[in-house]
């Protein structure tokens, strides 16, 4: 008889976590690619002439929705569902459930990787996939809310981790956000076309209050439960103040939400309403940085371990970018500044050292940390591989935004510069000009980025072969706990 031995001991559901982070390092991939060919399109447009989708204006919402939505969601779908069964202490709540978010989410990124380049967009950045798959988005989206908050639900341990505290913020406000600035009115199924339920200035207010949480919540509170779980983790030390990251969840979840206005200076918006928005984003350095303060001395005492450990390197790097640009980006939202700043390449600058540089690299260090344990080994096939990644990650990012840097302040400045009577001293045709080189450094560091991902890719496809799903059973958890 099959069923005569001793029953099992209960395990984790894991199958679907090696899923996620196994598709997020073939999504990362596929998005940078098509970051660097945007970006070579930019230095060199003539690239790819005659092809309708593969010209630009298609191809750059598939790059932003693969780096954002593929990889980025894959990574943050394999993390919570990591997360919430360790700190919980249970597996998954409805496993076929996860599954069906697995499925489906990967369906999703199928349908946008076919309909943007047949030019099929609502036109709301970061929101431009069709009604369709706006509504397939709502249902995988509240599929996974049950998944994880039941998980939560059936926990055997009475204490609620904080790292689950961001991903339980990130996937409600997601869900929010996606449903309010999706509404629109369906026109045709094929080609897929709706227009926006809200008009005019309304509709740029809730497209930018969606973008700019969308920023907060999907590119930040998640990636900060990720900090909070794998970092102590990696550097084995305890967060180091639990008060200071309950304080930083509400500050940070609170401010978000107002901030989007910095998006509209200068246009129909009413200004007060700018002020709002600048007004919350400069009061966003605080818990932005009380958070990286909270991840960065969590190391206290195990600073050594940064000499030899690049997974730790990974992290903690990816701190100190989200400390950049979450400096930068209040500097930006003030008016005078923003003056100087939009419609440049300073913004793409700042852009990428928070999505190459805390986005991709805490994902990056996490999935270093996961990947093996999921495979049953200790650590990754290749240790010295993934320094050599570390390595050039972090120069592909320095040249990227060094070279946006200094084109955007260079842009803004010859935009603005005036004659003594009233003429302009440069045409925009010179600005482009003057700004090819650096478009040409970007490409270079884009593409040291995207070497550092098959590289990656390489290490994990030894991992895996080298390595064996084993199920991991779930502690017994003490009377007390
Ligand atoms: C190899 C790495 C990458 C390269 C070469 C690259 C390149 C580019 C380029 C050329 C653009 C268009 C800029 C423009 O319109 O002027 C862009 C936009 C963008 N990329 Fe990337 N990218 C990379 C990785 C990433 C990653 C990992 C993320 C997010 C996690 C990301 C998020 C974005 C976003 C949000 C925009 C829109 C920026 C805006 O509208 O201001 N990129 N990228
Ligand atoms: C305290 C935190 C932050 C504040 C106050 C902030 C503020 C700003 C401001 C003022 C802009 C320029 C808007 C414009 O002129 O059009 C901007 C653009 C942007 N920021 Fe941030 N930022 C912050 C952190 C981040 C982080 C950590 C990331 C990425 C992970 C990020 C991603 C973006 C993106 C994608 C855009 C471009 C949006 C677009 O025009 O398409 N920001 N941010």
């Amino acid at each position: 008889m099959a069923n005569s031995s001793a029953p099992a001991q209960p395990a984790y559901t894991d199958a679907v976590v090696r899923g996620f982070a196994l598709v997020a390092v073939l999504y990362g991939i596929v998005g940078m690619l098509v970051g660097v060919i945007v970006a070579s399109q930019l230095a060199w447009p003539e690239l790819i002439n005659g092809i309708p989708w593969l010209t630009y204006g298609r191809l750059r919402p598939l790059h932003t929705n693969a780096v954002i939505f593929a990889f980025g969601g894959s990574v943050l779908f394999a993390t919570s569902y990591h997360v919430v069964q360790r700190t919980c202490q249970t597996a998954l709540f409805l496993p076929k459930l996860a599954w069906f978010t697995f499925i489906g989410w990967n369906l999703i990124v199928l349908s946008a990787v076919v309909t943007l380049p047949l030019g099929m967009t609502s036109g709301k950045e970061y929101a431009e996939l069709e009604w369709p798959i706006d509504i397939a988005i709502a249902i995988v989206w509240v599929a996974y809310a049950v998944v994880f908050f039941g998980t939560i639900g059936i926990r055997k341990v009475r204490h609620i981790y904080v790292a689950n505290w961001f991903f339980g913020a990130f996937i409600i406000a997601v869900a929010l956000l996606h449903i309010v600035n999706s509404a629109e009115v369906p026109v045709t199924l094929w080609p897929m076309k709706s227009y926006s339920a809200y008009a005019g200035v309304q509709d740029a207010m809730v497209q930018w209050w969606y973008g700019h949480n969308a920023v907060g919540f999907f590119l930040t509170a998640g990636f900060l439960g990720i900090m909070y779980y794998y970092i102590p983790k990696q550097a084995e030390r305890p967060v180091y103040s639990y008060r200071l990251s309950i304080v930083h969840f509400w500050a940070l979840i609170f401010t978000y939400m107002w901030a989007g206005p910095h998006h509209l200076h200068y246009t129909a918006l009413p200004d007060w309403a700018q002020s709002v928005g600048m007004i919350f984003s400069l009061v966003l350095l605080a818990p932005s940085w009380g958070g990286m303060i909270n991840g960065i001395m969590t190391l206290s005492g195990a600073w050594h371990k940064l000499r030899d450990d690049p997974i730790l390197k990974f992290l903690i790097v990816s701190l100190s970018f989200y400390g950049m640009s979450t400096f930068e980006g209040p500097m930006m939202s003030i008016k005078t500044v923003n003056a100087l700043s939009h419609y440049t390449d300073w913004t793409v600058g700042h852009v990428h050292s928070g999505a190459l540089g805390w986005v991709g690299m805490v994902s990056i260090g996490a999935l270093y940390h996961l990947i093996p344990r999921m495979f049953g080994r200790k650590s990754m096939y290749s240790t010295r591989a993934i320094e050599l990644h570390f390595w050039i990650a972090t120069i592909g990012i320095v040249l990227y935004i060094a070279a946006m840097w200094i084109a955007g302040v260079m842009q803004g400045l010859m935009w603005r510069a005036v004659n003594p009577d009233g003429t302009l001293v440069y045409s925009f045709v010179e600005s482009v000009k003057a700004t090819y080189p650096f478009y040409v450094i970007r490409v270079c560091g884009g593409l040291l980025y995207l070497t550092g991902m098959v590289i990656m890719a390489w290490n994990t496809i030894m991992t895996v072969a080298n390595g064996r799903a084993v199920p991991t059973p779930i502690p017994a958890v003490p009377a007390h706990a």
